[in-house]
């Protein structure tokens, strides 16, 4: 494969893109590399990819107008797949900053599709994420709840990506899969994430704030697993039938939710130090739990969690001491 990769310098995609490397496939790796977090840290991983034969990175904004045309003349001919992991994450930053929303999360994902379209793309798997569930109160979620009251705006363009998506499925047959993450963390991490900003916080002997008094819980999922189920993903295009358009959607999830004060307290054991804790409500655009059903991506491409809380924080702390040179 030769896969278009966007957010190559992101947490996820920085992943994808290793493990497709090194398998032996092609990719052509886009990305802003926005400010939106250290920047550092997105050129840091970058750096680990160049230099790789088969890689190669493309500084590119997926939001402007005429986005088709650059990449074909960017990436070339030989791409056959697309993974589209660039997006504006985070739900709270997307209170203060909408607009980045609008333009990363729905005019991107259109280019993208439109890019999709001219060139006939064998697949492209995109990143939708478990926020779409929203104020559901059933768990664990499902996809085929329904998903009808996002609490951010963040969840709402995530979850107009999914049904531009299956329009352009409908409508132009491109086999598309989307895959709703759940709470990813691990080494190379965001730091705008929980594990990130409560190590921090612990290391700098910072109270953590602990959102709705800490009754909160998530379905917090290796970056490795989360790597396996995209390319289980990638290797089975969705196929036309029964009146259905190409195109699926599944949870990418550990399937079994934490609390988030064990896992805080897991982060504690590793680090051999004890946190200060700043109770606070729920913040707005916040839900309480993330649980994933994961029935249909066990079932269709043998997605199994197999890196356990205690297993995943040592590695991702191991490496938050490396990386920040602390002892
Ligand atoms: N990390 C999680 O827990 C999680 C959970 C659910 C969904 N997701 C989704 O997974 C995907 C990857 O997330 P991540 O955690 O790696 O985030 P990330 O912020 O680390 O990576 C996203 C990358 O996309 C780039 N980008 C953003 N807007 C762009 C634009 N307009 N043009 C080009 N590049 C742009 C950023 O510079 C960044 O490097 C996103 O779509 C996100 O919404 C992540």
């Amino acid at each position: 494969m030769h896969v278009l990769l966007t957010g190559v310098a992101g947490f996820i995609g920085y992943h994808c893109a290793q493990r497709l490397l090194k398998d032996g496939h092609a990719v052509t790796g886009i990305d802003n590399l926005n400010s939106y977090y250290d920047v550092k840290l997105k050129e840091a991983r970058l750096a680990r990819l160049q230099g790789h034969k088969d890689f190669r990175f493309v500084k590119q904004d997926i939001s402007v107008p005429g986005l088709p045309r650059i990449l074909e003349h960017e990436a070339g001919n030989g791409v056959t797949h697309v993974l589209h992991l660039a997006a504006q994450a985070g739900v709270r930053h997307s209170l203060e900053n909408p607009r980045a929303y609008l333009d990363s999360n729905l005019a991107g994902p259109l280019g993208i599709l439109e890019y999709a379209r001219a060139n006939k793309m064998t697949h492209v798997v995109y990143a939708s994420s478990s926020s779409v569930y929203g104020g559901n109160t059933k768990t664990p979620f499902s996809v085929k709840d329904p998903v009808e009251h996002p609490v951010s705006l963040y969840a709402a363009t995530k979850r107009g990506g999914e049904l531009m998506a299956e329009t352009y499925a409908h409508l132009f047959a491109i086999p598309l899969t989307g895959l709703r993450f759940f709470t990813v963390y691990g080494p190379w991490g965001r730091p705008d994430m929980a594990a990130y900003l409560f190590c921090r916080k612990i290391i700098d002997n910072a109270p953590i704030p602990v959102f709705n008094h800490g009754d909160m819980q998530r379905d917090f999922t290796y970056i490795d697993d989360i790597v396996d189920g995209v390319m289980g993903a990638l290797a089975r295009a969705p196929k036309a039938g029964d009146g259905k358009a190409p195109h699926n959607i599944y949870n990418l999830g550990n399937a079994h939710p934490e609390k988030l004060t064990d896992f805080i307290a897991g982060i504690e054991r590793c680090l051999g130090k004890k946190a200060a804790y700043d109770f606070k409500p729920m913040q707005p655009g916040d839900v309480p739990v993330t649980s994933a059903d994961i029935t249909e991506s066990t079932r269709d491409f043998g997605f199994q969690p197999r890196v356990n809380i205690a297993e995943g924080l040592e590695r991702f702390v191991a490496w938050f001491r490396e990386y920040h040179k602390v002892a």
